[in-house]
């Protein structure tokens, strides 16, 4: 049976999300690709799938055209009295169980929004009896939501990925997972290749590859001793080829010319420190060439940078190919991935 869901991911990502999900899941017919969520049927249920690129996803429980410029409790009832949407493909969808308790939220132009509480009162009601739920008045275990899009379109939704890692769990200045993920699904990662992250921090780059990529060695290297200390511990007698050690990126002279596959790594931005008396212009222009250095010909590096101006002034004095670049936002920050190759 063909579902509709809707997914949510990082801004800027709209081609690499069609090509990713496409990869993944194959029968998937793409129905809406908006900055940011994307709208596609399909006959797999993909609660049972593991896919890492996507902040959340939904079931489509129904959508519709709208006008963004209307009261948003007033598209809903427009919604609401179209009769766009059927409780059906909810109950059908999951198998509930009786204890659970729902709410329903809104989201209009992605900011929560206060419904009117009678024009759901009649949903909540028919949830209650079609889905044997009941409605929770704190704490609660699902999300019914109205969401409404500046692109006009009205959607009801149910969420359904309620495990994902909440920023309480991440470590200052590590990057998101599906993040970490996209940027290392762009080095086309696959054995036998030998990749690497310079610049790895916490780790979330490597963390990604090694739970979702094949490949041959990864090395992981960061000038912050506390850091790299903290992930050998954590990847203590690994069998997974990770080879994790403190290194200052602008010297990788322990590795041989020509020796390095893949390079995926999010290097300081210095946005946020501009006192550390580094001329960054510099600092980019000496780690490009060492990174042009240890790889491959044709070997790739993806390289996650806020600080556009300084990064491709350095970028104008290293060999490397740009093969793509996505403008993107990271917590809300522009930040530019560029996809490089030695030519
Ligand atoms: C933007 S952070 C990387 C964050 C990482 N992706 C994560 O998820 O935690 C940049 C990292 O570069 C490291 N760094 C700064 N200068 C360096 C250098 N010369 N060589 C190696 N690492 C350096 C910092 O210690 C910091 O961990």
């Amino acid at each position: 049976m063909k579902r509709v869901y809707m997914s949510t991911y990082i801004s800027g990502f709209h081609s690499v999300i069609e090509q990713i999900l496409k990869q993944k899941i194959g029968d998937v017919q793409i129905i809406n690709n908006m900055d940011g969520a994307i709208i596609y049927k399909s006959n797999i249920n993909i609660q049972n799938l593991h896919l890492p690129f996507f902040n959340n996803s939904f079931l489509v429980i129904g959508y519709d055209s709208c006008n963004p410029k209307l009261d948003f409790n007033k598209s809903i009832q427009n919604f609401i009295f179209n009769n766009k949407f059927s409780l059906d493909n909810a109950t059908d969808y999951i198998n509930f169980k009786k204890d659970k308790t729902f709410k329903i939220l809104g989201i209009d132009k992605n900011q929560p929004s206060s419904l009117d509480y009678k024009l759901v009162e009649n949903i909540e009601k028919k949830i209650h009896q079609s889905c044997r739920l009941s409605v929770a008045f704190r704490k609660h275990d699902l999300d019914f939501l109205f969401v409404r899009r500046t692109e006009g379109i009205i959607l009801f939704l149910l969420k359904i990925t309620y495990s994902r890692t909440t920023e309480k769990f991440l470590n200052q200045g590590e990057l998101r997972p599906e993040l970490a993920y996209i940027l290392s699904w762009l080095g086309d990662i696959q054995n036998p290749d030998v990749v690497m992250d310079p610049f790895c921090g916490h780790g979330a780059i490597p963390k990604a590859i090694v739970k979702n990529f094949h490949y041959n060695m990864l090395f992981a290297s960061d000038l912050d001793k506390s850091m790299i200390d903290k992930l050998k511990l954590e990847y203590k007698n690994n069998k997974k080829n990770f080879y994790i050690k403190q290194r200052d990126a602008t010297d990788l002279s322990y590795f041989e010319n020509n020796f390095i596959d893949k390079i995926i790594t999010d290097p300081p931005w210095n946005i946020f420190n501009s006192k550390d008396n580094i001329n960054y212009k510099i600092f980019y222009e000496k780690v490009l060439k060492e990174f042009y250095r240890i790889l491959k010909p044709n070997g790739t590096c993806i390289v996650l940078m806020g600080n556009v101006k300084d990064f491709e002034y350095a970028l104008h004095k290293v060999k490397f190919m740009l093969k793509e670049r996505f403008n993107i936002l990271v917590n809300g920050k522009k930040a530019n991935v560029y996809k490089l190759i030695k030519t």
